[in-house]
């Protein structure tokens, strides 16, 4: 195992002891070491790339390079050229020899980020080396030897890709010899408050204002979220609340809509404060009234009127003054 830099260490630890986690911890060790192709799958900010530095930092290349490709960020001419690189004169701006990154990552790590973006010429490609570890430079005959170790990533479902046509068959299989699943953070809540005391240890480090805490209602609140953009989401959160917070304390009042739907009845509150004229404060916050009513009572117009105690010939008058007309018809479609 290679001797780390505390930095990178620090950078590229796994938080978390859940037991998705936990398994997630043990298939790294397990595959690591060996010099397998492995395919890293997970939604959007699970923590792919933190997963893919950490493989390569475990495997024995790790005094060697790790060569990063975004294939998504590259547009389509231009990859075939920066993963294997180009002869002089090879195309129109081609002025000098260029190196790729297969190049570059000899006897290192090559991580394919995004892989599912990747042209379906470059697929052919790098599917030949994974299997003769041999290349050409665009514009070039010579044949270039490389040993190199390829991880990828994707948030796409691969066989999908592949179903449309998009993402070949065989190179799936020579990506996918260990596969790696990196689970949703709504599938281990348990780690969210570990994970946000690293995330204000690594803020703390970064000089941004003193240390805080959260208090346990503010942390049992961000537990109960769904996270659609996972850890990604909660640390940028968690870098807002500490820059945007005046106390040291981050407490439930100071976490902002979505995460905190009473926040947000506060906010849609300060809405109707802003309104200038009684009236049409009034108005507005009736016809809101009504409208949440009507939905709850489905559209029946003599429970929401006895629920509210209002008349229902009032009631009536009112939905039509305040065009709900619509939103009565379509929730009763509804039922
Ligand atoms: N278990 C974890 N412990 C600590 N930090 C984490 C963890 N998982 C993710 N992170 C942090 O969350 C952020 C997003 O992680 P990363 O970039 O690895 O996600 P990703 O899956 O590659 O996202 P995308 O699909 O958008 O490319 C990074 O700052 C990363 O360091
Ligand atoms: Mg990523």
């Amino acid at each position: 195992m290679c001797i780390l830099r505390e930095r990178d260490q620090n950078r590229y630890h796994i938080t978390g002891n859940s037991e998705p986690v936990k398994k997630l911890k043990e298939s790294i060790e397990k595959a690591a070491p060996t010099n397998a192709s492995i395919l890293i799958m997970g939604e959007n900010g699970t923590g792919k790339e933190l997963v893919a530095h950490t493989i390569h930092m475990l495997s024995k290349r790790c005094t060697k390079p790790m060569i990063e490709v975004n294939c998504a960020a590259i547009p389509e001419e231009l990859i075939e050229s920066e993963l294997f690189g180009h002869e002089k004169g090879a195309f129109t701006g081609a002025g000098v020899k260029k190196k790729g990154k297969f190049d570059i990552a000899h006897e290192g790590t090559l991580f394919l980020d995004e892989v599912g973006d990747m042209s379906l010429k470059a697929q052919s490609k790098t599917l030949r080396i994974l299997q003769e570890q041999k290349f050409e430079r665009v514009g070039g005959s010579r044949t270039i030897h490389v040993n190199v170790r390829i991880i990828s990533a994707t948030n796409k479902n691969l066989m999908s890709e592949i179903e449309a046509g998009r993402f070949r068959e065989d190179l799936f299989y020579r990506l996918n010899v260990v596969p790696i699943h990196v689970p949703p953070l709504r599938e281990r809540a348990e780690d969210i408050p570990e994970l946000i005391s690293t995330f204000m240890e690594q803020s703390h480090l970064k000089g941004e204002k003193g240390k805080k805490r959260f208090t346990d209602e503010a942390i049992n609140l961000l537990m109960h979220y769904k996270w659609p953009g996972n850890v990604r989401e909660l640390k940028n959160l968690v870098e807002n609340l500490i820059i945007m917070s005046e106390d040291d304390v981050i407490r439930l009042i100071d976490i902002p809509a979505p995460y905190n739907q009473s926040q947000a009845a506060k906010d849609e509150l300060g809405s109707f404060l802003n309104i200038e004229g009684f009236r049409a404060a009034r108005n507005l916050f009736e016809k809101a009234y009504i409208e949440a009513k009507l939905k709850k009572f489905k559209g029946n117009i003599s429970q929401t009127a006895e629920a509210i105690g209002v008349e229902r010939s009032n009631l009536h008058k009112k939905i039509k003054a305040y065009g709900l007309d619509a939103l009565k018809e379509r929730v009763n479609c509804e039922l």
